[in-house]
């Protein structure tokens, strides 16, 4: 029975994905591309080992993408299992309380970089699909494709996905990579935001001045940087690049009031960050802003000295990081562009700006009217004994949106995570009821699925 071979196998599983967490597949820094591809064939030779056929790494650009079926009957439908097994860097290290490559347990929680985003949420996935092997067989054909840059922006996914069609084929693409509401309240994402990331560079003199010397009589670009980000929001929290919100779709009365049934508490929310009072766009409510409102935020910015002790000194540069979430019917195209041509044009005279693009995403909505979706939400009632409640996520998955244009499939996000997990901050962690939940879940979405689509 497929419950008893969960029950047994329990600890085995955890030790499993402890192994898989202790090796750093940091996508973003070179010097983890060793460590990257031994992730990689660590999942591989755990896809052959839980009974799938054909478990390789497909090689690109980039780091590889782990692929590997079970086809058990062409009548029956296929589920394309979709994750990630890169993760953030990890830094800074000195404020994790357990080093982030060293896993550890504690108050039931895996803590270690990638426990959820993503490691610990696809291995459900493939510890299911060895339980479902192992025991009443699959009622589904399967393919799972785990890739090595989804922190990255998926860059070589794309072209893998575009070269491989025919591979790919599948009647619905499953993904565990997003959040429930709380382990009391199952939910069901139902959206992705999509993603515009641009740098910024502004330029004054053509050398770093003393700021006795100079200062005063030229422009500063930190100040004229800092200024310029300042503008663009304004007091009621709204985005003033021109055009921004022309594409928005904004949705119904009636479907905010429903998205607001979601239990929320302010109060738990702002104790949990530590802050005295949340902001933002005027007119919304907190999970209205960070998931069907689209967002500009500055993630990183530099320039001058910030040594120790104190150099006076006007620099000759400063830069930011700045990301823009998107909503549907806005593009990562239009957005960059709408951006980079209001940047530039609100920089003063003494300065030059350079606006760099970097990835992007659309965003993505997933039906709630399908038999996909059914299958999903009857999977959760099945093993937590409550209906999901449908919620609009905020983060981003871009290559959801090329699966659909691509592939023509469209993706069912079933996350087990939590937001308060730490996904890319210090002590990130997973809950050891989740990964176990999940493990169980997911059987019964195959379930459900094979007989819907009867
Ligand atoms: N798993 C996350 C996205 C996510 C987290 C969705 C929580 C919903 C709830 C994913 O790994 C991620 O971090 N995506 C990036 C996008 C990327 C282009 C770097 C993001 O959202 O910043
Ligand atoms: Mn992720
Ligand atoms: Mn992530």
């Amino acid at each position: 029975m497929l419950t008893d071979f969960l029950a047994e196998n329990k600890q085995r599983f955890l030790d499993e994905l402890l192994e898989l967490l202790r090796i750093p597949s940091v996508s973003a820094d070179s010097s983890f591309k060793n460590d990257v591809r031994r992730a990689a064939e660590f999942v591989r030779d755990k896809l052959t080992a839980a009974g799938l056929d054909d478990a390789q790494l497909h090689e690109t650009a980039g780091h590889p993408i782990v692929f590997a079926q079970k086809l058990v009957d062409p009548a029956r439908p296929t589920v394309l299992v979709y994750g990630h097994y890169d993760v953030q860097p990890a830094d800074p290290y000195e404020l994790w309380k357990t080093p982030p490559f060293e896993p550890t347990i504690r108050n039931e929680r895996i803590y270690a970089r990638g426990a959820c985003d993503d490691k610990g949420q696809f291995y459900m996935h493939i510890k299911a699909l060895e339980a479902m092997l192992a025991t009443d067989g699959l009622p589904c054909n399967v393919k799972v494709m785990i890739e090595g840059e989804e922190e990255v922006g998926s860059d070589h996914l794309g072209t893998f996905v575009a070269g491989n069609r025919e591979l790919l084929k599948a009647d619905v693409i499953l993904i565990s990579d997003t959040s429930i509401i709380s382990n009391e309240t199952p939910s069901l994402e139902t959206g992705l935001r999509g993603l515009s990331y641009v740098e910024v560079e502004v330029t004054g003199a053509n050398r770093d001045l003393h700021s006795g010397v100079y200062g005063g009589g030229v422009a500063n670009p930190i100040n004229v940087l800092a200024k310029m980000i300042a503008s663009l929001h304004d007091d009621q929290g709204r985005i003033t690049i021109p055009g921004f919100y022309d594409k928005v779709v904004d949705l119904s009365e009636a479907e905010r009031a429903e998205l607001a049934k979601a239990p929320f508490s302010l109060d738990e929310y702002k104790q949990d960050l530590g802050i005295s009072d949340v902001m933002g766009e005027s007119g919304y409510s907190t999970n209205e802003r960070t998931s069907i409102r689209p967002t500009l935020d500055a993630n990183g910015i530099w320039g001058g000295y910030t040594g120790e002790g104190a150099k006076t000194v006007l620099p000759s540069k400063a830069s930011a990081k700045i990301s823009m979430r998107l909503v549907p019917n806005q593009t990562p195209e239009e957005i960059t562009d709408l951006f980079t041509r209001h940047f530039t044009a609100i920089a003063p005279a003494g300065v030059t700006v350079k606006v760099m693009p970097h990835h992007g995403g659309l965003p993505y909505v997933t039906p709630v009217d399908s038999v996909e979706f059914e299958a999903a939400s009857r999977a959760f009632e099945d093993a937590w004994g409550k209906k999901p409640i449908p919620t609009r996520g905020g983060g981003s998955i871009p290559i959801v949106a090329l699966f659909e244009r691509e592939l023509g499939i469209k993706s069912i996000l079933m996350g087990f995570g939590l937001d308060t997990d730490a996904l890319h901050s210090p002590n990130e962690s997973y809950g050891l009821f989740n990964f176990y939940k999940g493990i169980e879940t997911i059987p019964y979405f195959y379930k459900n699925y094979a007989e819907l689509k009867q």
